[in-house]
């Protein structure tokens, strides 16, 4: 589309109504905003009453602000919920998963009869190992069906599972293991990317060494590589878990029992533990995945393209899916592993209807070429979702007539790891979309977008977005540290859950996400913090300062841009310096993970201050987004932005 049919598009304030056949057919009607709306409470009650309760729960919400409990006196399983109920009601045969692996032609197919077995053996393997109730346990695993059946088991016997994305580095892995005290991990030892194995193992070897808490090790071998062995800690997947009875009979857990940590980012050098509890999330996201991809477990093959490293895999590939008994895909490898039409080959072949992806992703195959899904068929499409940012019209549009052969409604979600699911959305069957928007709080969500002072804007104005009102998915907080859960998303406008995103409602009413309005980096849809980064940077023993920005990109979102000192003898200084950038892209690597990597790294003899001797952080964006200086009136030294421009513009971009 030109740039000028995109501005037209959008002048019109164009949108696209909710097609006939889902308004006759979509699981959610018009009449559930009211209904939700009357009492949402009760209304969250009558999602949670449709999970199988051991026990019934009479109680709702129990709120003490910023502190909710959800059906605190019912009890249930997760992965009873997820597996054993849709064997117990003939629907073991059912496939569960249609797992498709990196390389081309290797696949597995899961049926939840299956899935039952599977998790049963790794339920009891993990007893066997000494896992109980309450034991926190470190997943650090590839997409494999192993690590769907892990995080079922450890939920199955009450334990709380922490994944940690197998990007992450060795270092990340220690920090989070040490910080919830995990003193087990479920890992492999690799992973296939693009055909090559890409070993795992030597990274949790290497972040065990400062974790003598650790007492077991699970390992799946999954490339075959070497790998080094300690006995009496780790042990083999196949030895320990294939041995193992298919039964497993299971126990049941209060609601607010905790369920898992999930490790994000914030604006300080120190990811937050963030813990959700049983019965509220399985109510959320299975609701939300219900109502809002509008499933028919009979008739679709979802697939959520994500990474079970991160919140929208453990929400919408394991748990909401699973719960409602869907059919999906589960794909090991990357979007151009075998070709890069690999994707709509796999929409074809496994006749995906549901397709939830990244903005970034998007972003990346429209590059590609409209030639890529031209070359299949994808009349199975029925409907798109979209998350992790926010979407660009022309990504937008682009998705709906290349993918969605203009008939596939697009669901652009609007969630974080804290919400646990899904808070802002469009309804396939009611909402007419608009490209780039998210439209709509969810039923049963009380979003409202407020100025600095905490009022409510009108339509048409932008602000901050906050929630006033608890839901049953919200994060119960950071774990092991309430202050800090308090300080970050309750006090900047007190009794509001401040999400950190910017917002806007147009002159309809419909949301529009504009990003974070913290130091908060969204590099294609993964969080991650400036100040993390840049401690990652200070500990390399070259850097004297650092400052951090995340600077727009056409393709990942946002770019790490990195302004970094050194503590460099005045010759040293002179010298050719390619060498020592790569070197401190690598540490980044090295210490957080390949994503923290910096696109682009500026060595300057000096930061831009303000008198006080805060470092300039707008003014860096400015720069690395080659916009117009402004203000720099209280600088100590405005010459410097100046300086830093003008290296910026010798400088190449870095090319990965
Ligand atoms: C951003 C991912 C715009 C937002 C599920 C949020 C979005 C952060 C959207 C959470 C969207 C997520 N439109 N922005 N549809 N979805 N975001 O915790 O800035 O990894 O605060 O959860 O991603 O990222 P997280």
């Amino acid at each position: 589309m030109t740039e000028a049919k995109l501005e037209a598009l959008l002048n019109e304030g164009r949108s696209f109504a909710p097609s006939a056949q889902f308004a006759q057919q979509a699981n959610a009607q018009p009449s559930i905003y009211a209904q939700a709306a009357a009492d949402p409470v009760a209304w969250w009650k009558s999602q949670a009453d449709q999970l199988t309760w051991t026990t019934t729960p009479t109680k709702s919400l129990e709120w003490d602000l910023p502190f909710a409990k959800w059906f605190s006196d019912g009890t249930l399983n997760a992965s009873y919920n997820c597996v054993d109920r849709h064997v117990a009601a003939g629907k073991g045969d059912k496939v569960a998963f249609h797992w498709i692996a990196d390389a081309e032609g290797e696949s597995r197919t899961i049926t939840y009869a299956q899935l039952q077995k599977l998790v049963s053996q790794a339920a009891n393997a993990l007893s066997e190992l000494g896992v109980v109730s309450g034991d926190r346990v470190a997943v650090y695993m590839p997409m494999i069906p192993e690590a769907v059946v892990t995080m079922l088991a450890i939920v199955r016997l009450g334990a709380i599972h922490s994944v940690v994305f197998a990007g992450f580095s060795a270092e990340a892995l220690s920090s989070r293991i040490i910080d919830s005290d995990c003193q087990f991990v479920v890992t492999a030892d690799g992973a296939f990317r693009r055909g090559a194995p890409s070993p795992l193992k030597p990274a949790v070897d290497e972040a065990l060494a400062s974790c003598p808490n650790v007492k077991a090790v699970l390992v799946v071998r999954r490339t075959g590589g070497e790998v080094d062995w300690k006995d009496g800690r780790d042990h083999w997947w196949h030895e320990v878990v294939d041995r193992q009875s298919e039964e497993h009979v299971c126990e049941s857990f209060p609601a607010e029992h905790t369920m898992f940590i999930m490790y994000t980012s914030g604006t300080t050098a120190k990811p937050k533990g963030i813990f959700h509890t049983t019965g509220g999330y399985l109510t959320h996201v299975s609701t939300t995945y219900r109502l809002i991809f509008d499933v028919k477990p009979d008739l679709d093959v979802c697939w959520t393209a994500a990474d079970i490293g991160w919140i929208t895999g453990h929400s919408y590939i394991v748990y909401g899916p699973l719960i409602n008994g869907a059919t999906q895909v589960m794909y090991e490898g990357l979007p151009d592993s075998g070709g890069r039409d690999r994707w709509w080959k796999i929409v074809e072949e496994n006749k995906v209807s549901i397709l939830y992806t990244a903005p970034t992703t998007i972003r990346t195959l429209m590059k590609w070429g409209g030639e890529h899904p031209a070359g299949h068929d994808l009349s199975t499409l029925r409907l798109l979702g979209t998350v992790g940012e926010p979407i660009n019209p022309e990504a937008w549009m682009w998705y709906r007539e290349h993918i969605g052969g203009d008939r596939c409604p697009i669901v652009d979600t609007w969630w974080q790891t804290e919400t646990g699911g899904i808070l802002i959305s469009p309804l396939p069957g009611i909402t007419a979309t608009k490209p780039g928007a998210a439209m709509t709080p969810f039923p049963g969500i009380s979003a409202d977008i407020v100025d600095n002072d905490g009022n409510s804007v009108g339509n048409g104005e932008g602000g901050y977005l906050v929630l006033t009102q608890p839901w049953p998915g919200m994060t119960r907080g950071i774990y092991g540290d309430p202050e800090r859960f308090k300080e970050t998303y309750w006090s900047r406008f007190p009794g509001k859950y401040f999400a950190g995103d910017g917002a806007k409602r147009d002159k309809d009413g419909a949301y529009w996400l504009l990003g974070r309005i913290d130091d908060v980096m969204n590099i294609s849809g993964h969080r991650l913090s400036t100040t993390e980064v840049e401690h990652a940077l200070v500990s390399h023993p070259s850097v004297a300062e650092a400052a951090v920005v995340g600077a727009s990109d056409d393709t990942t979102g946002q770019a790490i841009v990195a302004f970094v000192t050194l503590r460099l003898s005045a010759e040293d200084a002179t010298g050719d310096q390619t060498a020592i950038v790569e070197e401190l892209r690598t540490h980044v690597a090295k210490v957080i993970g390949p994503i923290a990597k910096p696109r682009q790294i500026i060595l300057t003899p000096e930061l831009p201050k303000t008198r006080s001797g805060k470092i300039m952080r707008r003014l860096l964006r400015d720069v690395a987004e080659n916009r117009s200086l402004g203000d720099v009136t209280t600088l100590t030294d405005p010459t410097v932005v100046n300086m830093i421009a003008g290296l910026m513009e010798t400088k190449g971009d870095s090319d990965d």
